[in-house]
């Protein structure tokens, strides 16, 4: 089977690129998994070069039935599977291999553009979901560039846009004893660093340079290292917004945590509101939200490409998975 680009409706473009780009079977008779499979395994250079030349890749109407179908495909392009340690979303283990729930957190509430794990040193390169079951309403996994998202953040707040691109930030969160799944960074520090053990935690953060504090309620305070907040994109030289700034000012909030304090400039001081709030409204302007169908994968290239997910109604199950370079 071969695979043939496709516009949808919501599409975008950037640098003269579609975004995302669509692949469809070429006939419809082509629908076959053996193929597919097959073609991804023969084409894994080209894929991984249309991900970073478009920033993301949607997979339609291809013959990706359920969980299994979804790991076969990530399996076969050889995707190197990267265990999900120090992400702050609540999740569940759907297969056995490297397949997960996406973000469990309440349907109405959003979730904020981010590139996934931004807060810690190494990031996936590549983000990836599908569409298992799709929601009636909303539910959209809303995609933006990165390049397109800095271009407008350093044309609205030049000079906060300089501050942070040498300073750096750094994340401040409370995590609790125990995953809280009515909050979107309810994500435990037993599950964060995949232990019941203190101690082990504690060589966990100490690796990556985060700072903490035991409280007395099982909780756990912690303060990464300085992360940079604007990176250049090795390959493409595109310099991107490749931080969860955003994310954590709007939206890392719960009992335990205050999002006007779960990001720091890297001296300590805090961030610039306006700023913050203007790449907020850049994201939402320049974002392309399709509605899924049932067996679309996406394919996201995590340094150039932020996602985000809308509320919604109804049954929904996106499942995901992340990968090294
Ligand atoms: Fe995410």
């Amino acid at each position: 089977m071969a695979l043939k680009t496709i516009k949808i409706e919501e599409q975008r473009s950037y640098r003269g690129k579609d975004f995302p780009l669509v692949l469809s079977p070429e006939s419809s008779q082509g629908s076959d998994k053996a193929q597919l499979l097959n073609w991804l395994s023969d084409n894994q250079g080209y894929l991984r070069e249309l991900m970073m030349e478009h920033g993301a890749v949607l997979l339609r109407n291809c013959p990706v039935d359920g969980p299994h179908d979804f790991e076969s495909v990530l399996d076969s392009a050889e995707f190197v599977n990267m265990p999900y340690v120090g992400g702050a979303a609540p999740r569940e283990e759907v297969t056995k291999g490297r397949i997960l729930t996406a973000n469990e957190s309440p349907p109405d509430q959003p979730i904020p553009f981010h590139h996934e794990m931004a807060q810690v040193p190494k990031p996936p390169a590549y983000i990836f979901f599908y569409c298992d079951i799709a929601s009636e309403t909303g539910g959209e996994t809303a995609i933006v560039h990165s390049g397109r998202v800095y271009e407008r953040f350093s044309e609205s707040s030049p000079e906060f846009a300089q501050k942070v691109e040498e300073l750096g930030v750094k994340y401040r969160r409370v995590m609790p004893d125990q995953d809280d799944h009515s909050s979107p960074i309810g994500r435990s520090w037993r599950s964060t660093f995949l232990t019941d053990d203190p101690v082990e935690a504690e060589e966990k953060m100490r690796s990556i340079g985060t700072n903490w504090t035991w409280r007395g309620d099982g909780t756990l305070y912690t303060e990464t290292a300085i992360v940079p907040a604007i990176r250049t994109e090795e390959r493409t030289g595109i310099k991107t917004f490749y931080n969860s700034v955003v994310a954590a000012y709007t939206g890392w909030t719960d009992d335990r945590n205050d999002p006007k304090h779960a990001v720091v400039c890297g001296d300590d001081s805090p961030v610039d509101h306006t700023a913050v709030m203007e790449a907020h409204s850049a994201m939402q302007e320049e974002c392309v939200a399709f509605k899924w169908q049932r067996g679309d994968v996406l394919l996201i290239d995590n340094s150039l490409v932020m996602h985000s997910r809308r509320p919604y109604t109804g049954a929904r199950r996106i499942l995901a998975s992340i990968a090294v370079g």
